[in-house]
């Protein structure tokens, strides 16, 4: 994921909805107190703008985020006053599309064991990385419905998976594989592709033979194979052999949410969507959780994380890791929300973190 230049790194700012709006501000504190050299723009996108006056995304809005910005950080998208979910459509997947940002990378680290539901697990054993699909699948949502609201209705959900789609992504898993390493400083070693090419035959056909051909250009890296099924159930029993899984668009969207859980939930698992070479996206794994919103309950430290992800990317590393060090120091004394087993609000959370960065 490395990509260096010097100089000023100008970032658009999209918090979007519900605790996008709280977290995000959090992630802007950490950066600030970082001391890296960037300058916010921040955009209003989201459900309000749009119940306003019916504006998802301006008609230049992604030109305009490629040409004028090198990374975007968004918060979250979704509302309930917006039953379509239109606004989250066009936003957040019209980045992803629309910007091609194709690698969403989905680190899944444990800061502290007290965070695990798993018995004797701790940060050495869950460090692995999920590589998602993020242009493709059944998230082009073609398909359509006929005959609706009939006995007959037929209702068709398309999955398209293109050569040149499946092949970028697997090609950006092996590349991951080779360019990073663990937390520890030990190397990665291996590239898990997970499918379900037993019941779904076209698509995962062509995932199985382009994986196969480009494994073979990288015959220094082990490769595995899962069935998504069989994948979460090992998940959940022992996350320790999981290096580097690459997916498909849905697969790599359920998993993520599944390993959050192993990282001490939601509120701390971080994103990053990229095309190398242009702006990319980053962004926390959670949704906008409307029923926390507005309540200054929300978990930070997924969006701090993101921020921290978003600055080595732009290779702001020293600044990365001063904020990485102090969330995870956050973490094990506890200075934190409640859904990690702290007592601080959302604002009160995200202060210490600064705090801490800045002394750092
Ligand atoms: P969600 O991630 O918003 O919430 C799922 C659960 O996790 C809830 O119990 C919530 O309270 C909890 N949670 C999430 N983030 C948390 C945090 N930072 N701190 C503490 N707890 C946290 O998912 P959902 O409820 O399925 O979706 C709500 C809305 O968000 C929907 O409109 C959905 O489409 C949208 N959504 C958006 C994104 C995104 O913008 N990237 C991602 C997922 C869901
Ligand atoms: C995510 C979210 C999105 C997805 C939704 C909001 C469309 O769940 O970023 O994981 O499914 O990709
Ligand atoms: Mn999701």
């Amino acid at each position: 994921m490395d990509q260096q230049t010097p100089s000023k790194k100008r970032v658009a700012v999209i918090p979007g909805d519900g605790i996008g709006q709280e977290v995000i501000p959090q992630a802007l504190k950490a950066i600030r107190a970082s001391g890296a050299d960037v300058e916010f723009s921040e955009f209003d996108w989201g459900a309000d703008r749009y119940l306003r006056d019916g504006m998802t995304v301006p008609p230049d809005g992604f030109a305009m985020l490629e040409r004028d910005f090198d990374a975007v950080l968004a918060g979250a998208f979704g509302d309930p006053r917006v039953p379509t979910n239109i606004h989250a459509k066009e936003i957040l997947l019209g980045m992803r599309f629309k910007m091609d940002l194709y690698a969403n990378v989905r680190p899944v680290r444990l800061l502290d064991a007290a965070l695990c539901p798993l018995k004797g697990v701790g940060p050495k054993d869950v460090d692995f990385v999920v590589i998602r699909e993020n242009t493709e699948g059944v998230y082009t949502d073609a398909g359509g419905v006929f005959k609706q609201g009939t006995t007959d209705e037929i209702a068709i959900q398309e999955d398209i998976n293109t050569r040149k789609g499946v092949e970028r992504i697997i090609r950006y898993a092996f590349e991951y594989c080779e360019r990073n390493k663990k937390l520890d400083g030990s190397p990665r070693q291996r590239v898990l592709m997970c499918d379900k090419s037993n019941a779904m035959t076209h698509a995962g056909g062509l995932w199985q033979r382009v994986f196969k051909e480009v494994s073979g250009e990288h015959p220094q890296i082990a490769v595995q194979h899962m069935y998504v099924d069989a994948l979460c159930m090992q998940m959940v029993r022992d996350p320790r052999p999981f290096d580097v899984i690459v997916t498909n668009n849905m697969f790599g969207d359920i998993i993520t949410d599944l390993a959050a859980g192993l990282q001490g939930g939601l509120g701390m698992a971080a994103s990053a969507n990229i095309h190398p070479g242009k702006t990319s996206m980053f962004e926390p794994v959670h949704g906008s959780a409307p029923p926390i919103a507005g309540k200054n309950m929300a978990n930070p430290f997924g969006a701090i994380l993101t921020a921290a992800v978003m600055l080595a990317y732009l290779g702001l590393t020293k600044e990365a890791g001063k904020i990485e060090g102090a969330v995870l120091e956050a973490v094990r004394e506890k200075k934190a929300t409640s859904d990690i087993g702290g007592t601080l609000g959302t604002r009160e959370a995200g202060e210490w973190v600064a705090n801490f960065v800045s002394r750092g």
